[in-house]
């Protein structure tokens, strides 16, 4: 698929579905390199490792975790949005590189909140827009988020910079409640678990990118 097909086909479901795309264009590929930071990271000798993406969109950060997937390994992907997934199912069987790693991957047509998977995961790499959510689908989320991760296991997830703050600052009282209590969802669990913050400017809008490790016991 050319990028221009994919920014179109992200512009269009973020027209027509804001508050779960949650984004006007896809992410970069610095915020994609941050994305798969451990995954890309690990020994070259290596067991298998199991992989999860929760809302791949068109790709932006799929591009860059096939790259890495080895023999052996496990792919999912988790995309609430058929047309999303459409794209996705259709890059796996065209694009050469994705091709070689579509009898290991699967696109699951579904929201985080109903998958169920057949094993825990070694990554968790979510670009979901949480900041456009209910504060209680966050809690929920988070809650999915590490009990997908084996001990040991890392989440990493993305987050557009100083959006809750200012938004915080501007937005009607049921928004900043809204708000405030999702920052502090984020703010308990990086604070026990964040092994790392990485600030990607070239990204539009520039994000953050969070990387937390769950517990060995
Ligand atoms: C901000 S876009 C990120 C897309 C892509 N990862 C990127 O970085 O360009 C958010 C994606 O999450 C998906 N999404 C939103 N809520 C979801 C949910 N509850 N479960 C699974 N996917 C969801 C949207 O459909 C969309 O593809």
């Amino acid at each position: 698929m050319s990028s221009l097909k994919e920014y179109a086909t992200f512009f269009g479901q973020f027209r027509e579905r804001f508050e779960t795309t949650g984004a006007i264009a896809p992410s970069s590929r610095f915020l994609a390199r941050s994305m798969t930071r451990y995954l890309r990271a690990r020994p070259a000798d290596g067991p298998p490792v199991r992989v999860l993406e929760i809302g791949p969109g068109t790709g932006a950060v799929t591009g860059t975790i096939v790259k890495h997937i080895r023999e052996n390994d496990r792919f999912d992907l988790v995309e609430l949005n058929e047309a999303f997934a459409d794209h996705l199912k259709q890059r796996f069987e065209t694009n050469t590189v994705w091709n070689r790693v579509a009898n290991q991957s699967t696109v699951h047509v579904a929201p985080l909140q109903e998958f169920s998977s057949d094993g825990p995961y070694d990554f968790v790499i979510s670009g979901l827009p949480l900041n456009n959510f209910p504060a209680d689908l966050v809690d929920d989320i988070f809650e999915h988020y590490f009990k997908h991760l084996l001990p040991g296991g890392i989440l990493s997830y993305f987050e557009y910079q100083f959006v809750r703050s200012i938004r915080t600052r501007i937005g009607a009282k049921s928004e900043r409640a809204r708000l405030k209590s999702i920052d502090k969802t984020m703010g308990d669990y990086c604070s026990k678990q964040r092994i790392r913050r990485d600030w990607i400017f070239p990204n539009i809008p520039p994000a953050w990118v969070q990387h937390l490790q769950k517990p060995e016991d």
